[in-house]
C-alpha cells in the first residue's frame, strides 16, 4: 500500500472534504506492526513514552537518544503510516538552532518522515526555520505536558476568554511559520472547533472534542494496557492489560501443576515410549 505523507494529511481538513486522520503512538516495532495493520494514518513516538514505557510521572527526563532508539525499533515496521517523532524536553527550547540540530539528527538517521514540539507564537521561529530546512513540523498548543511544572500539574488549558484568544493566535502563528498540522490537546470542545475552523491545516485532536480534523490517543490507554488513573480522554476500546494478565495466571498455573509443555508443545521424542536404549 501507498506510503502517507505530509501533503497527504495536510490535504485531510474535514471542512475541505477530507477524512478524520486517526492517529496513536506506538515506541516499539511490535506495536507499529499492529496499528499499521489496523490502517492509522500516522504513528507518533510520543515522548509520553518516558511516563508509558519507562514508568516516569512526566515526560520531562525523556532524551533525543531515548526518541531515537524507540524509533529505530518502529522504523524498522516499515509502515504505511506517516512516522513522526516528537522532540523531547531541552532539545529545542534553547535556540533555534538546537531545534534544526536536533530535528535534522533524527530526520538523518531516516528515523521520522516529521517533527513535533510543543508551543505556540513562542515557538514560531522554530518552526519556520525547520520547515525551510526541509524538515516537516507537527505543532502541539494547549496542554503542553513538558511545561507541567510551570502548570502546576496536567490541567485542561483554553478556559477563558483570554485563554482561547491565546490558543487561536498559537494556531495560526503555527500554521503561518509552515506547520502540516496541529495537535490540540486537553482543551473544551468548543475551542477546539473555533480553533479548527481558524487554520487551514489540520487539527488533530487529543482530549479536544469531535471537531478536530482527526484525533491521537496513547496506545496502551486506547487498548486499556495503561494501568492508574487515566485522563479522561482516554477512552479504552479494548481491556488487553486484563487478558494479559488472566492469560499469564493461567501460564503460571499450568507450570505449577505440570500440564505446560504438553505433547504439543514439545519436540518429537527421541524413542517411542516403551522402546529402550540398546545400550
Ligand atoms: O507524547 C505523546 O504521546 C503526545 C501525544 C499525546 C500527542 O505528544
Ligand atoms: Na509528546
Amino acid at each position: 500500500e501507498k506510503k502517507i505523507t505530509v501533503p497527504d494529511l495536510r490535504g485531510r481538513k474535514v471542512s475541505q472534504g477530507g477524512d478524520a486522520i486517526a492517529m496513536v503512538t506506538a515506541y516499539d516495532y511490535t506495536m507499529a506492526r499492529l496499528v499499521d495493520d489496523a490502517g492509522v494514518d500516522a504513528i507518533l513516538v510520543g515522548d509520553s513514552l518516558g511516563m508509558v514505557v519507562q514508568g516516569l510521572s512526566n515526560t520531562i527526563p525523556v532524551t533525543l537518544e531515548e526518541i531515537a532508539y524507540h524509533g529505530r525499533a518502529v522504523q524498522r515496521a516499515g509502515v504505511r503510516a506517516h512516522v513522526v517523532g516528537d522532540l523531547p524536553f531541552m532539545s529545542y527550547q534553547v535556540s533555534v538552532a538546537q531545534a534544526v540540530e536536533s530535528s535534522g539528527r533524527l530526520m538523518k538517521e531516516g528515523l521520522f518522515e516529521s517533527v513535533k514540539l510543543e508551543g505556540g507564537l513562542e515557538f514560531a521561529e522554530h518552526v519556520y526555520r525547520l520547515v525551510r530546512s526541509g524538515i516537516p513540523v507537527m505543532g502541539h498548543i494547549g496542554l503542553l505536558p513538558q511545561t507541567v511544572h510551570a502548570l502546576g500539574g496536567f490541567k485542561v488549558q483554553g478556559r477563558g476568554d483570554e485563554a482561547e484568544q491565546k490558543l487561536i493566535a498559537d494556531a495560526r502563528a503555527i500554521e503561518q511559520a509552515g506547520a502540516y498540522a496541529i495537535v490540540l490537546e486537553a482543551i473544551p470542545p468548543d475551542v477546539a472547533a473555533r480553533v479548527t475552523a481558524e487554520v487551514g491545516i489540520p487539527t488533530i485532536g487529543i482530549g479536544a472534542g469531535a471537531a478536530c480534523d482527526g484525533q491521537v490517543l496513547v496506545c496502551t490507554d486506547l487498548l486499556g494496557l495503561t494501568s492508574g488513573k487515566a485522563p479522561k480522554f482516554a477512552k479504552r476500546f479494548t481491556n488487553l492489560g486484563e487478558q494479559a494478565v488472566r492469560a499469564v495466571a493461567e501460564y503460571v498455573a499450568e507450570v505449577r501443576e505440570g500440564t505446560f509443555p504438553s505433547a504439543q508443545h514439545s519436540y518429537k521424542p527421541n524413542r517411542a515410549a516403551g522402546e529402550r536404549s540398546v545400550i
